[in-house]
């Protein structure tokens, strides 16, 4: 990437840490942080009238996972969006979900209420890995979604977002994505791969302030579905725009995503998400996405040259941002770190180290040298 120097101005954490966390809470760039900054500013002296929030970007949010903005819906998190997601599906009896074990929690709780009466299958990881022949055996007539993270949270693992929907609609079931580990650090195309609801905050890859996030949900799909939950957020644009003097007496849904959204959103969090968002459309998400895995082919040489193990597979198609090895007492070694101001975490019994476009080799070369001397 040229210009690295240039760069990580854009980033001021990098003064001050050597932060490879990314698939935990980011740092915001300078231009999210004065954004933000700019309108709390115009908020508090001006109040809200001359502050322009774009749709809380997202055309952008479109653009970068390749849909229509009208197939985008705003959420606070990805919880939400899942929730959403599990909500508006009918289970007749004897339905059943396929994941995996390697899911964050709310990919599965969902489904997992007793109210819904679904069966939760759990496709079992192999060495870190969950193989699409598992999935094929897994999904059957009564199956209704196949619900996964695009990149696992502990291990990094990558999904082929494609051959799931393909092995989910030959038994007309929906792929659903929680891509909070992927968007922002790997390229989305959810055409391309027929996917038919996916959601992220925006706090990790995406470089945002929390209680901002999407839903995408496929065209085709949108006025299928009642929403869960309905608001003034959730009816036609042109009700709201003329309106001084609201229809209670009936519903009239938005034929957008934006059905799927209820009242007033975090704007303040959406205005910082929209100025990040531009960052990465103006890099080319195709060019974050060959320096993350950039980085990450130098971190495993260096792991891997330290005699430690890798508990994420290495095969390039299945790579992300995220990579784990193996250590004892990972919390102990976590500490150790950050007191000399590097800043990683501690999962599944290891170190999941999680790397962006603004870091360097150099700094996983002191990570290296700082686990070395333990
Ligand atoms: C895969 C995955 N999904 C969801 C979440 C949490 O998402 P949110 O806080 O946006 O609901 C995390 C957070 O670590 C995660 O790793």
């Amino acid at each position: 990437m040229k210009d690295i120097e240039k760069i990580r101005e854009q980033f001021p954490i990098t003064k001050s840490k050597v932060f490879l966390n990314h698939a935990a809470m980011s740092p915001l760039p300078k231009p999210v942080a004065e954004t933000v900054r700019k309108c709390v500013d115009e908020f508090s002296n001006l109040g809200t009238t001359s502050i322009e929030w774009n749709n809380g970007g997202k055309p952008f949010f479109a653009k970068l996972v390749r849909a229509e903005p009208q197939e985008i819906a705003l959420v606070e998190n990805t919880s939400t969006g899942l929730n959403i997601a599990a909500n508006v599906l009918c289970y007749p009896p004897g339905s059943k979900i396929v994941t995996t074990d390697l899911e964050y929690p709310s990919v599965v709780y969902p489904w997992l209420r007793k109210s819904l009466g679904v069966k939760v299958h759990y496709v079992k990881n192999i060495d870190g890995k969950i193989l699409l022949k598992d999935i094929e055996k897994a999904v059957d007539d009564k199956t209704v979604a196949v619900a996964v993270s695009h990149v696992e949270y502990v291990n990094g693992f990558r999904h082929n977002l494609q051959a799931l929907s393909e092995i989910a609609h030959e038994h007309g079931a929906y792929l659903i994505v929680d891509a909070i580990q992927s968007a922002g650090a790997m390229q989305i195309d959810v055409k391309r791969d027929n996917v038919d609801f996916l959601t992220t905050a925006c706090y990790k890859w995406l470089l945002s302030p929390p209680g901002a996030g999407y839903l995408y949900v496929k065209k085709e799909l949108i006025e299928e579905f009642e929403p869960p939950f309905v608001g003034w957020a959730s009816v036609k644009q042109e009700i709201f725009e003329t309106i001084d003097f609201w229809d209670i007496w009936s519903l009239r849904l938005s034929e957008t995503a934006s059905r799927f959204e209820v009242g007033s959103p975090s704007f303040i969090s959406l205005i910082g998400t929209t100025e990040a968002l531009k960052i990465f459309l103006d890099i080319g998400i195709e060019n974050v996405e060959r320096k993350i895995l950039k980085l990450t082919d130098y971190l495993i040489k260096t792991i891997k040259n330290l005699g430690l193990k890798l508990q994420t597979p290495e095969e390039q198609q299945c790579r992300s941002g995220i990579v784990n090895l193996k250590i004892d007492r990972p919390q102990e070694m976590v500490e150790k770190l950050s007191h000399k101001g590097i800043i990683v975490s501690a999962r599944a019994h290891g170190l999941r180290i999680s790397p962006h476009f603004y870091n360097t080799e150099g700094e996983i070369d002191k990570l290296a040298d700082a686990i070395k001397k333990g």
